[in-house]
């Protein structure tokens, strides 16, 4: 693995807030950031929704470790979502994101998301709208899976992406349909790499050194994008790009107590206590000890109950 892979730290909503990306990005390795996405509808969102989902907007588009942060935008409506991302740029964001990739009920019935990769056409016009409103500096770029119920779209739709100004793609390569199952199809970005010249970024199933190095390979893409694999070690990207040895349990739990710090304010003290469960739901592909301490502190409430439990090895 070459030190210039590139790579990106993926957008989840409900795990990757503004929290996980501190505390992934100081472990080192990644490039980018992109927030989770903010549902745009039909007017132009006050100042305070970006800042809520990006507080790194009030500090230069950063995580504290330098890292940028793209605000990634969902929406159906080209004019809106251009009005939305000139707001975003003009608040600090490094660039905008599209999300045609989200399989959520909710945001499929209001046409965001995955739905519109039957639509190549509205796929086009989104980024069209989009780029016309960000300035020329800012990269507007996409993010799509490889098609709703199967994949014939694949690469029309990229190319659509591509014409219409999208500076770079990142493909999870697999369908709305296919979810979040292995495998992910990392071939399918060679093939739409052969039709599109604007750069790619494989994204789907990366969880070691080795996955990235084959997704690598077998997509013909350097630059790689990290999901759950970046939850469930949280060195990955470190591991990938400067081959640190994975994190031992040890350090994971300093971690997790570390974490504990970022409690948020006014939120009834249940921040903390749900997040670490959901992040050791993710932790124990890699640690056969998160599940045990999951067990352990299942039914904790209080914060200080959790860091206890943590601190016993
Ligand atoms: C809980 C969860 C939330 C996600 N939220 C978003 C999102 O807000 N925007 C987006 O483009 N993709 C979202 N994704 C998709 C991921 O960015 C990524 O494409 C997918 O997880 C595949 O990568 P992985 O196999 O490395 O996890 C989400 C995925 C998960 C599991």
């Amino acid at each position: 693995m070459t030190k210039e892979t590139h790579i990106a730290l993926a957008p989840m909503e409900g795990v990757v807030d503004h929290l996980m990306r501190d505390m992934l990005t100081r472990l080192g390795g990644f490039d980018l950031c992109v927030t989770e996405f903010v549902r745009v509808v039909d007017q132009l969102l006050p100042a305070r929704v970006f800042h809520r989902l990006c507080p790194e907007l009030l500090d230069g588009g950063k995580t504290p470790a330098g890292v940028p942060v793209r605000v990634q935008l969902l929406g159906q409506d080209p004019t809106c979502l251009a009005d939305n991302a000139a707001r975003a740029v003009e608040l600090g964001s490094p660039g905008i994101d599209l999300n045609f990739g989200c399989p959520a009920k909710t945001v499929n019935k209001s046409k965001g998301g995955a739905v519109l990769l039957k639509e190549t056409q509205s796929l086009y016009e989104i980024v069209h709208a989009v780029r016309q409103a960000v300035p020329s500096a800012f990269p507007v770029t996409a993010k799509m899976r490889l098609g709703f119920e199967d994949k014939s779209l694949a690469i029309d739709n990229a190319l659509a992406l591509e014409a219409a100004g999208a500076s770079l793609i990142t493909i999870h390569a697999r369908t709305k349909v296919e979810g979040y199952n292995p495998p992910a199809y990392w071939d399918w970005i060679a093939r739409i790499k052969q039709q599109v010249k604007v750069p790619l970024v494989a994204n789907g199933e990366i969880w070691s050194a080795a996955d990235a190095a084959l997704c690598q390979a077998q997509s013909d893409c350097h630059a790689i994008m990290l999901g759950r694999g970046a939850l469930s070690l949280p060195n990955l990207a470190a591991v990938i790009k400067q081959h640190q040895a994975p994190m031992s349990w040890d350090e994971v739990r300093k971690l997790l107590t570390r974490y504990s710090g970022y409690e948020i304010y006014g939120d009834k003290g249940k921040y903390y206590p749900n997040r670490i469960k959901q992040w050791l739901g993710y932790l124990k592909r890699q640690y056969v000890e998160a599940d045990a301490l999951f067990a352990r502190i299942r039914a904790m409430q209080s914060s200080e109950q959790i860091v206890e439990a943590l601190q016993q090895p």
